[in-house]
């Protein structure tokens, strides 16, 4: 049978064989797919041995993303300039990589109706999750692509791979001197319940808040987001099961549909299992 792995550390938590044996089911694919757990030193032999094992594929999570994009023959465009993969596909040609965390970004907005085309649009963060983003982004055509981030160089340099005009890098505080109609939160802040200096005026003039985290509660940022009675309030569990539904397409060529799976988690998550 064919063989797939998410790899990362820690990793028992990882939704993702859910996810991917959901989408084997509805798209009648068979396949294995299972969570690894690795360490730095033994990824690569954890590679080697899924490859002679029957191995068709992977995905990587943390820590493993820029440490398997060292190791890919060819890499997709987006992942050349995100510096790191979330998914690896193994083919005669050798390992190929592609990160399509950026995608399951994008299509969760486009399935909330969120279009980005012309809107300004406020990335915060400047971390893998923000890099992982910025190409797919730009390609929906913004009006304008802005990054704010507390340590300002690291935006700075995403931005400077680019050469675009309407893309630029920020603090909070000059963000906060601006208006957006998307404002993206790709800092892990939210992770550890912790709230962003984002001022209330700019989140209210938002049309769409959303948060890369995902969780029973909301985060303080989408909190504030449904107080102020934004019009979209968004956190990312569609772009988790996004991201998946890429990979799935990438190594099957079948695009599975994401909506019944995203029904499931939701209910898990929320502790209802009906
Ligand atoms: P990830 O892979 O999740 O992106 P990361 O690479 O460690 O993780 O990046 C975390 C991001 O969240 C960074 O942009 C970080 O800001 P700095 O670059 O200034 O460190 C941001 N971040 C984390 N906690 C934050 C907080 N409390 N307020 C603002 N930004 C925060």
């Amino acid at each position: 049978m064919d063989q797939y792995r998410v790899f990362g550390n820690p990793i028992a938590q990882s939704k993702s064989p859910f996810i991917h044996q959901q989408f084997a089911l509805s798209t009648k694919q068979v396949l294995n797919y299972r969570a690894q757990l690795a360490q730095d030193d033994t990824f690569l032999a954890e590679v080697e041995s899924l490859i002679k094992n029957n191995g068709k594929g992977a995905n990587v999570t943390a820590p493993f993303k820029e440490l398997a994009y060292q190791l890919c023959d060819h890499l997709s465009e987006r992942a050349q300039m995100a510096g790191a993969v979330n998914t690896l596909l193994f083919n005669t040609d050798g390992i190929y990589g592609d990160t399509t965390d950026g995608l399951g970004l994008v299509s969760d907005l486009k399935r909330h109706a969120v279009g980005i085309s012309e809107k300004r649009v406020l990335l915060l963060g400047a971390g893998g999750a923000a890099k992982g983003v910025v190409q797919a982004l730009l390609d929906e055509k913004p009006s304008k692509l802005v990054i704010a981030n507390r340590t300002l160089s690291k935006a700075e340099t995403i931005v400077s791979q680019y050469n675009i005009d309407n893309f630029s890098a920020c603090t909070f505080e000059q963000a906060n001197e601006q208006i957006f109609d998307i404002i993206i939160n790709a800092t892990s802040a939210g992770l550890s319940q912790q709230a962003l200096p984002i001022a209330e005026h700019i989140i209210s003039k938002a049309g769409a808040c959303y948060d890369m985290v995902y969780g029973k509660t909301p985060t303080p940022f989408l909190q504030t987001a449904k107080q102020l009675n934004v019009n979209h309030v968004i956190d990312g569990l569609g772009m988790l099961v996004g991201q998946a539904a890429e990979s799935f397409m990438l190594w099957r060529n079948v695009m599975p549909d994401v909506e019944p799976v995203l029904k499931l988690l939701r209910a898990e998550i929320n502790g209802n299992q009906s």
